[in-house]
């Protein structure tokens, strides 16, 4: 499994490559137990701290409607488990925020910490005894740098009501995205950051999420070797101190949110103050959210309210009121 990237700067060492063990074909055992079996030993092997739960999943990844497994398929599977592609590549999926989210080869695998900034974005929207939206649709979310779409897809499962705009710069993110959004109707574009978003949204957006890449260029070396091989750069590389697009956003932020609407950052703990500081220099009110279990941190820009106008779900301040 792609592990989750920690704090970028204190990024663990890559860990041993994958060793490739003496391969034992699946076909040379019998039963469904012992193809699982022989799946489990070649993964522990190679070094997968999760041996059973991946052989389990590969299995299910090979096995057809009939209930039979494909061996040639397990086969090929297992192999490339072993050479070191990440596991959510291989099966096609990712699980997040309780949902299967499509992924593909050179597309970033949604992390779990990123279920934080979900969170957050959900608990933020207008809502139900909320400030009604103003032209009387859905709230509208904006998430930019989306990735496979997780974020996205994340938020409109839970809420149905919002319109929601993806956008990310390269290719074979915007090809997942749309895949994965499209049966919700969100319309995913391509292009750099807020470039490709209609300008019909200015100073309308509710919520603005964006996991913009984060690790500071010099710790991307040091980053796993599922990550660092098998996503593309461009998902990972923030810039000298990981803050690149961050500063980027912050600057064009208040541009496209609505009076009182939120900007969503993931960071980490370590970059938190500074992504605090950009956000404050572009005249948002910033705080930081974080969520030791997830190991998550994110820090939320909030556009002031309009005098007089004041949102229901906001302090004076445009803080949330909890
Ligand atoms: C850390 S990944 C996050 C993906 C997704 N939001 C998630 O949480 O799983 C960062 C994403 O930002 C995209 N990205 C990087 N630079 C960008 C830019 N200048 N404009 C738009 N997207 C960009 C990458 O292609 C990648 O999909």
């Amino acid at each position: 499994m792609v592990p989750a990237i920690g704090e970028p700067a204190d990024a663990a060492p890559a860990p041993t490559p994958l060793a490739v063990p003496v391969p034992v074909p699946v076909a040379a055992s019998g039963t469904q137990p012992d193809h699982l079996d022989a799946v489990v030993v070649r993964l522990r092997a190679a070094g997968c701290v999760f041996a059973e739960d991946e052989a389990t999943l590969l299995l299910e990844a090979a096995t057809g409607a009939d209930g039979v497994p494909d061996l040639p398929e397990l086969e090929r599977l297992v192999e490339r488990r072993v050479e070191g592609l990440p596991l959510e590549h291989l099966l096609g999926w990712a699980q997040f925020s309780g949902l299967r989210v499509g992924v593909a080869a050179g597309v970033f695998v949604p992390r779990r910490r990123t279920e934080l900034l979900v969170r957050e974005a959900l608990a933020l929207l207008p809502g139900p005894g909320g400030m009604p939206a103003r032209d009387g649709g859905g709230p509208v979310v904006v998430d930019l740098c989306c990735g496979s779409g997780a974020i996205g897809l994340a938020v409109v499962t839970a809420r149905p009501d919002v319109r929601l705009v993806a956008a990310d710069v390269d290719d074979a993110a915007v090809a997942c995205a749309r895949r994965n959004l499209a049966p919700h109707g969100v319309l995913v574009l391509q292009g750099d950051l807020d470039a490709p978003l209609p300008a019909d949204l200015r100073g309308r957006v509710d919520v603005l999420t964006a996991n913009t890449p984060y690790v500071p260029t010099g710790a991307v070396a040091l980053m796993p070797p599922e990550a660092r091989l098998h996503e593309h750069a461009v998902a990972l590389d923030g810039g000298p101190d990981g803050l690149d697009l961050q500063r980027r956003l912050a600057a064009v932020a208040a541009r496209w949110l609505a009076p009182g609407g939120h900007v969503l950052v993931e960071t980490s703990e370590r970059q938190a103050p500074a992504a605090v500081a950009v956000m404050a220099e572009h005249g948002l009110h910033a705080r930081v959210v974080s969520d030791d279990d997830l190991d998550a941190t994110v820090v939320v820009g909030t556009r002031a309210p309009t005098p007089g106008r004041p949102r229901s779900d906001l302090g004076g301040d445009g803080t949330r009121r909890d």
